[in-house]
Parts: C-alpha cells; sequence; structure tokens
C-alpha cells in the first residue's frame, strides 16, 4: 500500500506540473493525458472534454492509433458519452464491452485488452472524461482505476479554474473527409502502405497544420485531400459528394476551382511576369479575383510585371499565395512552403499566409517539419508511419508574427 502511495503522489505531482506549465487549456490536457500513460505503460489515451451547452463531449487530446480526431460524440452516446453524461468510472475491456460503443467508437478502433474510463469532475459538476487503453501489461485493476479518478479530479479543478474554452464552434461544417483512407504503392516486388486507414475532417475555416517526421506520409496525405492522386481504398469526401473515385471532369472541375495549392518550391512559370502566372489561374476558374487584388492581398502588386526570376524566395512564394487565392478556393493546400526561405521570410510568408486565408474565410492545410508552426494553427495532427497519432486544438493559436525557431 506504501508504496502505491508513492506510485499516486508521484503521478499527482507530474499531472500538476503539467497543468502548471501549459499556458493553454488544450495543451496542459495533452500532456496530463501523456503523464498517465506513461504512469501506467499505456500506448493509447483520450481526453474529452464536454461542451458548453452540455450536449456533446469531444476528444481534444489522443495518444496513439485511435482515429478520434474531430470525433463529436452525443452526450449519452456509447461509452465516452455515457461517461461523460453520468460521471461514473468504467473499467472493462473491448471483448466484454464492444457492443456497447456507439459506432463512432467502434470505427475509432480501441485498442484489444483493458480500457478504462474516468470522469472529470469536481463535486458540482462534469466537465469531461480521461480514457486509457492499450496497457503493456493488458489490464487495469481497481487500484489503478482509484488513481486516474484522483487524477481526473485535479484535473477538474484546473479546469474549472480556467474555463473551459478549448473547444471549436458546434456547428463547424466539414469540407474534406477521409474515411479509413489507404494509400498503397507498388515498389519493386514489393508494397508500400504509405497511409493505413487514415480519418480524417477538415473543417471550413480552419487553419490546420500536419506535422510529422520525413517519410511519415504528410505529403501523400495532402496529396489525397487534393485531390492529387487517388486512394487505394477507403473514402474522400469533398463537400458531402464522395470523391473517393472521381470522374475526369468532376477531377478537373475540383482542382480547378475548389482547391490552391502551394509547394515548398514556388513552381512559379519562370516565363510568365508574377501579374501573368496569376491571371491565368485566375482564368481558367470561373469566378476568379482580379489578378491585382490578389497582389495587393500578399503586398506585391507594385512588382506585378517582374519576372520570377527577379524576385526573392519570399516573393517568389508570396505570388504564388496569391496564385493559389486568385480562384478563390475552398481549401489552400500548402507543402512545407517555408522550408526553402530563411527565418525571417519563411515568418513573413507565413503571417501573409495567415492573413489572407482569414481575410477571405478560406481553409488552409500545411504540411511541415517545423513544430513551431503548429502555434498559429487552429488544430494540429501528427502523421507517424502512416496513421494519425494524434491531435490537438489550439485554444488560443498564436499569429504568426509571434513565432520564434
Ligand atoms: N509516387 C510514389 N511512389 C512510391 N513511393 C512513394 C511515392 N510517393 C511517396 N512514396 C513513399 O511514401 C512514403 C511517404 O512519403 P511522403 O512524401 O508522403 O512523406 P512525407 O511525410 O511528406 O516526408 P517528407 O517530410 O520527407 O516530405 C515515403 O516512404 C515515400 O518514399
Ligand atoms: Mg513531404
Amino acid at each position: 500500500m506504501k508504496e502505491l502511495d508513492s506510485f499516486y503522489v508521484r503521478t499527482a505531482w507530474k499531472i500538476m506540473d503539467a497543468l502548471h506549465q501549459a499556458q493553454q487549456t488544450a495543451d496542459g490536457l495533452a500532456d496530463c493525458l501523456n503523464v498517465l500513460c506513461e504512469a501506467f505503460s499505456c500506448e493509447q489515451g483520450s481526453v474529452w472534454v464536454l461542451s458548453r451547452n452540455r450536449e456533446y463531449v469531444q476528444a481534444i487530446a489522443q495518444r496513439g492509433q485511435t482515429n478520434l480526431n474531430g470525433l463529436r460524440l452525443a452526450v449519452g452516446m456509447g461509452v465516452t458519452g455515457q461517461t461523460a453524461a453520468t460521471g461514473d468510472s468504467l473499467l472493462t475491456d473491448l471483448a466484454a464491452w464492444g457492443k456497447q460503443f456507439s459506432v463512432e467508437e467502434r470505427e475509432a478502433g480501441f485498442p484489444e485488452g483493458g480500457l478504462l474510463w474516468v470522469p472529470i469532475k469536481t463535486p458540482g459538476s462534469i466537465l469531461g472524461c480521461i480514457q486509457l487503453g492499450g496497457r503493456d501489461s493488458g489490464v487495469f485493476s481497481e487500484e489503478d482505476l482509484r488513481i486516474c479518478e484522483r487524477c481526473g479530479a485535479i484535473i477538474a479543478l484546473d479546469l474549472e479554474d480556467r474555463g473551459v474554452d478549448a473547444l471549436p464552434d458546434a456547428d463547424q461544417r466539414v469540407i474534406a473527409s477521409l474515411k479509413k483512407a489507404v494509400k498503397d504503392y507498388a515498389v519493386g516486388d514489393g508494397i508500400l502502405h504509405v497511409l493505413k486507414e487514415v480519418s480524417l475532417d477538415v473543417y471550413e475555416n480552419e487553419f490546420l497544420v500536419i506535422l510529422g517526421e520525413s517519410g511519415s506520409g504528410k505529403s501523400t496525405l495532402l496529396n489525397v485531400l487534393g485531390c492529387m492522386t487517388p486512394l487505394t481504398s477507403g473514402r474522400l469526401e469533398l463537400d458531402g459528394r464522395d470523391f473517393s473515385a472521381p470522374s475526369e471532369n468532376e477531377l478537373t472541375d475540383y482542382r480547378r476551382n475548389a482547391v490552391g495549392v502551394i509547394f515548398q518550391a514556388y513552381n512559379l512559370m519562370p516565363n510568365l511576369t508574377a501579374w501573368e502566372n496569376v491571371q491565368i489561374i485566375s482564368e481558367i476558374s470561373g469566378d476568379g479575383m482580379d489578378p491585382g487584388e490578389a497582389l495587393k492581398m500578399v503586398g506585391l502588386y507594385d512588382r506585378a510585371d517582374h519576372l520570377p526570376s527577379a524576385l526573392s524566395g519570399g516573393q517568389q512564394q508570396r505570388v504564388a499565395i496569391a496564385r493559389a487565392i486568385a480562384k478563390k478556393p475552398r481549401m489552400i493546400l500548402a507543402d512545407e512552403p517555408t522550408a526553402a526561405l530563411d527565418y525571417e521570410t519563411g515568418k513573413e510568408v507565413l503571417t501573409v499566409l495567415q492573413d489572407v486565408v482569414k481575410r477571405c474565410g478560406t481553409t488552409l492545410v500545411v504540411v511541415t517539419h517545423n513544430s513551431e508552426i503548429a502555434k498559429i494553427a487552429d488544430r494540429v495532427i501528427w502523421v507517424k508511419d502512416g496513421k494519425i497519432s494524434g491531435i490537438r486544438i489550439n485554444p488560443a493559436p498564436k499569429q504568426a508574427s509571434e513565432l520564434v525557431w
């Protein structure tokens, strides 16, 4: 019992420390989840917070290979929704409780073996819940449950102090949705599995950053979202329409009007001026923006008649932003847009990008190696080995001009 007490004290201390260190609510919750996963040797876990209207509970942080991205469950629905409704803990295993799961929970793919849910609650109210699974030893004990409950209570007190402001709007519209998206490439005699059943919703007007190591599948994910590469299996929906196997016409129409893309290497036409580079895109799309207007937005109107070779890297990337925005797309996809630029220029380009998409109400998805850039996102997604390994909502995204790297 003595040993157990010291385990609890150490874990509780780490939880308090994580909460104390975190400036933002969502960061604190994600860090607490890491503390608990490490303390109990769990490869999987999630933290859920109740919405202000108390109608649904949303995954605010996750660890491991479950697909809980953007998942909201009505209070009372499934095991998670039940915990959030009743405030009761649950110690179970997948085999025994699988049938109590909601369809969404089942699809999220909780790991085999022991699973645990504890509420985040004060004596007065329920604020959310914590879920752990994928434990080395397979099962949790009643003692584990009680320790987690107490940690949940510590988190609840902190959350109540801060106020639960970490949730995005309840009625965000989904623009692009991947369901169990698989992308394989034939390589030599074998098959390379690049995306492994990735499920992801991209919302209207959000700024999403995708982080991950080299070769993890970030660019492939972006290309799939932009209909630049077809899926091997799974489903892609764009604005609610099935694009898993689009016709040529649908594809052309989508690429021409709905998405703007920005690459690390700018990809401007070398023999066309800045104006002309933007103009050909705005003319191809039916209802494009005036090239002058687009160039003004990125602060390059006075360079409109320059060829790319007469522009700096940062200026060329700003022309690429003007070109992407000129078709008034629903979504801009940017793959390492600042990787070729020095620090100051990279920040400048991000500032323009952040400003332009906010003004135009466009969704922005940026793939990057640079975790500092994640601080300006509304939502961050980590890709690891072809799967989404984590998600975090930034309650208070920074301005690009505030970044330091
Ligand atoms: N057309 C292709 N044919 C075969 N393999 C490919 C193809 N495109 C990508 N891959 C492989 O898929 C894996 C993921 O590639 P991807 O470009 O998505 O990674 P990434 O996360 O963007 O990496 P980086 O950060 O280096 O850009 C890599 O192993 C890559 O070699
Ligand atoms: Mg890449």
